[in-house]
């Protein structure tokens, strides 16, 4: 039995010093930000679009640059997470080649249909092959600093991106928004820090909720998908446990209908429901019914709703709980939220051809 109150036995599971990285996280934001200012910019007139071709924890900052654009940019935002960029990619398009490693085989070869396209191209990684085949080709490269795991660099693996487009004039008054974030995260890393007691720390609370059970998170389209999707992929990678996400409204039309059968099976969900105050109104009503349909049919649903000012503080604040929670889950299953064997697996077999 791990006890989450004990963070010497929690720093004993940690090889990787994971919750060292997410006490970081806060001033990671702000060196992100910091770090792209001297960069190269792409060479690029009149952008139609903006698509971010990354994979997992390289990717999600593709959809946290979506989310934040909803209402800030007047083209599209479109995150790619495949070997090819689709057709409508052209040299009005400027896309960003996100792969904290360099080595991400689907990253690479989207670059290079983005290179045949005749995009504009920015790379953001940490070296590896994406950074040897920009330098040559002549692609500015957002460089930021190794051995951190992907999912641990979401500040370094999104901010540039907001960066790049404030210094090509398309987003504003970024640098106010980044401060918020990093004094934010700065006070919650003592929240749900490793030693702060489980009676007044919601990420280990959250995390006990989901021990045994299968969590469901739930956002709101345009708004909280993004932290219910990270919510999952950290529980995914860092506990090595399942998760799911889905998004309001679309879920009100069908995952809602699927909580009557199996019972004992549905005993075992723990549903989280992500709001923000951006939220359509009704959406968030569509949330309060869907809560009494399935309260008594699951174990239990808690509700998280953002905090923080702008935008950027909002969503940060949802993900940040979601990281820490995923954290204490692996520890409490006695796992080491580290490594991920099963990708490093999987790529290595991909590399033998
Ligand atoms: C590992 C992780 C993964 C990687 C993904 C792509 O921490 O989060 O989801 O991000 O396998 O690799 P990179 O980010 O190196 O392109």
């Amino acid at each position: 039995m791990v006890d989450l109150n004990d963070a010497k036995s929690l720093r004993a599971i940690d090889s990787t010093d994971f919750l060292v990285s997410l006490t970081g996280l806060g001033a990671q934001c702000m060196k992100a930000y910091e770090l792209t200012q001297g960069v190269a910019l792409p060479k690029v007139q009149d952008v139609k679009a903006v698509v971010v071709t990354g994979l997992g924890g390289s990717a999600i900052g593709g959809d946290l640059l979506r989310v934040y654009s909803q209402e800030r940019l007047s083209i599209p935002v479109i995150v790619n997470r495949d070997y090819t960029l689709p057709a409508f990619v052209d040299g009005n398009t400027l896309v960003f080649a996100v792969s904290y490693s360099g080595n991400t085989e689907e990253t690479l070869s989207a670059y290079q249909d983005a290179l045949e396209k005749g995009s504009a191209v920015v790379a953001l990684t940490s070296g590896g092959k994406l950074k040897g085949l920009a330098d040559r080709d002549g692609i500015p490269v957002i460089q930021v600093p190794v051995g951190l795991a992907p999912r641990a660099a979401t500040g370094y693996l999104f901010i540039p991106m907001l960066a790049v487009l404030e210094r090509l004039g398309m987003l504003h008054g970024l640098a106010g928004e980044v401060s918020e974030v990093t004094r934010e995260l700065e006070g919650y890393a003592d929240i749900y820090g490793p030693g702060t007691p489980v009676e007044k720390n919601p990420a280990k609370r959250l995390a006990l909720d989901f021990e045994g059970r299968i969590p469901v998170i739930w956002g709101a389209g345009g708004t909280t998908d993004v932290a219910a999707q990270r919510w999952k992929g950290q529980i995914n990678e860092n506990a090595k446990a399942p998760a799911y996400w889905n998004v309001f409204p679309e879920l009100n039309h069908n995952e809602i209908v699927g909580f009557e059968k199996p019972e004992e099976l549905l005993r075992e969900l723990w549903v989280v429901m992500l709001r923000d105050r951006g939220d359509h109104p009704r959406v968030g009503y569509r949330m309060e019914i869907t809560r009494r349909i399935i309260t008594g049919r699951v174990a239990g649903v808690t509700e998280v709703a953002s905090a923080g000012d702008g935008m950027l503080a909002r969503l940060y604040s949802l993900i940040y709980l979601g990281d820490w929670a995923s954290v204490y889950l692996a520890l409490l299953y006695g796992i080491d939220p580290g490594p991920v064997r099963v990708i490093d697996l999987l790529k290595g077999e991909l590399a033998k051809r």
